[in-house]
């Protein structure tokens, strides 16, 4: 069976076709050079450029892949969360090829879709403890199969991506700057008591990541030493861990993003775990443990989210650092497992804004 990926949720344009649950190809056009001029996503210009790249796009990567549209068995759309207008490109682009291909078209949930992409690479035991953290959500799911997630917490106000994506704003290091901030905070020392690990102090599985931010941010003001060694390490292009460390505020920036990491990772790895304690207790199987989304692929989450695995005795199955960030290959993965289940969508699909319930509306078919 082979399934095509269509994902233009926010400022990625993908493809990804998967053949029985096999990766077949992948294709990818970011806009993040052009957002990046704005500090930030802007939607207007997101769903015009998605409008602007997605055919010829498409037309390039199914003819490197070797396929045609009579080839498809299904097409597999991200029809939320997202920006609306961006999502609208994709589901309309999506629902005209399955009814040209005579494909069912398969509307997928991109948090899911994040989720189960490391059953790509590798098997993903189910169920599954599963922690989502991108630019929009940081979510805690315990996951059933494809279809059948429960949302056991969630964040409050800001997504760690968020707070990784402003403290990078305000030491001035490129956009989108999670993986820059991880990439300095690798030649840093941690200072544990520099930032707070917000929102710990409960006995539910919510976070809350407003409150660092701001702390972090006021004390970036306090020290101007540490946008200054930033802006240095951006104008000769070293923000990503080219070049070593070189001087005293250097370092200084280092070790403070090397904190900020800190914070993140252990509030995420602090609430996973409890979380993880609360379904034992209810005699809930889980056979494995999973993170997924662009900040999954921060390096110190990665390692405390592998030393929590191994101490509760679970295999932790990461996707790749590639595969954590948006892409077309997840959606058409997720596609294939609901095609497997013999569901779909009818054609009048709705497209679902970040903040608003994916209905239960698939269908049978195939
Ligand atoms: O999943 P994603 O690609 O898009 C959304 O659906 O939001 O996640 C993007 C987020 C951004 O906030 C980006 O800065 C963050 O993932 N990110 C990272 C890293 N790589 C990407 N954050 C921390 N460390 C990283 N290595
Ligand atoms: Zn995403």
């Amino acid at each position: 069976m082979l399934v095509l990926g269509i994902e233009t949720s926010c400022d990625e344009t993908a493809f990804g076709l998967v053949e029985d649950g096999k990766l077949r190809g992948a294709g990818m056009a970011s806009q993040a050079d052009m957002h990046a001029l704005f500090g930030g996503v802007v939607p207007e210009l997101a769903s015009r450029e998605h409008y602007r790249v997605l055919g010829p796009l498409f037309d390039g990567f199914m003819a490197q892949a070797g396929k045609c549209v009579s080839d498809l068995d299904a097409v597999a759309v991200t029809r939320g969360p997202g920006l609306l207008g961006s999502l609208l490109v994709g589901v309309a682009f999506a629902k005209a090829l399955a009814f040209g291909a005579g494909a069912p078209l398969i509307g997928v949930d991109h948090l899911k879709a994040h989720l189960l992409a490391a059953g790509l690479e590798g098997e993903l035991p189910l169920p599954a403890l599963g922690l989502l953290v991108s630019g929009g959500h940081t979510h805690l799911y315990y996951i059933r199969s494809a279809r059948e997630f429960k949302l056991l917490g969630r964040s409050l106000d800001d997504a760690a991506g968020e707070a990784f994506d402003k403290v990078a704003k305000v030491l001035t290091l490129p956009y989108p700057g999670g993986r820059h901030l991880d990439a300095l905070a690798r030649r840093g020392k941690i200072d544990e008591r520099l930032l707070p690990c917000p929102y710990l102090d409960n006995d539910n599985l919510d976070f809350s990541f407003s409150g660092l931010k701001t702390a972090a941010a006021c004390l970036v003001a306090e020290r101007p030493a540490l946008r200054e060694a930033a802006r240095q390490l951006r104008l000769r292009g070293e923000t990503e861990g080219a070049g070593a460390t070189s001087s005293a505020p250097q370092q200084d920036l280092a070790d403070f993003c090397a904190s900020f990491n800190y914070s993140v990772a252990r509030t995420l790895t602090l609430k996973t775990a409890r979380a993880l304690k609360k379904l034992r207790e209810d005699n809930l199987e889980i056979r494995s443990l999973t993170a997924a989304g662009g900040v999954a692929a921060n390096s110190m989450i990665r390692s405390h989210l592998a030393a929590l695995a191994q101490e509760a005795h679970l295999p932790l199955v990461l996707p790749s650092p590639q595969l954590c960030t948006d892409n077309g290959a997840m959606i058409a993965y997720a596609g294939y497992l609901l095609a497997r289940e013999k569901l779909a969508n009818r054609l009048d699909m709705t497209a679902v804004p970040r903040g608003s319930y994916i209905p239960e509306d698939m269908i049978t078919a195939f």
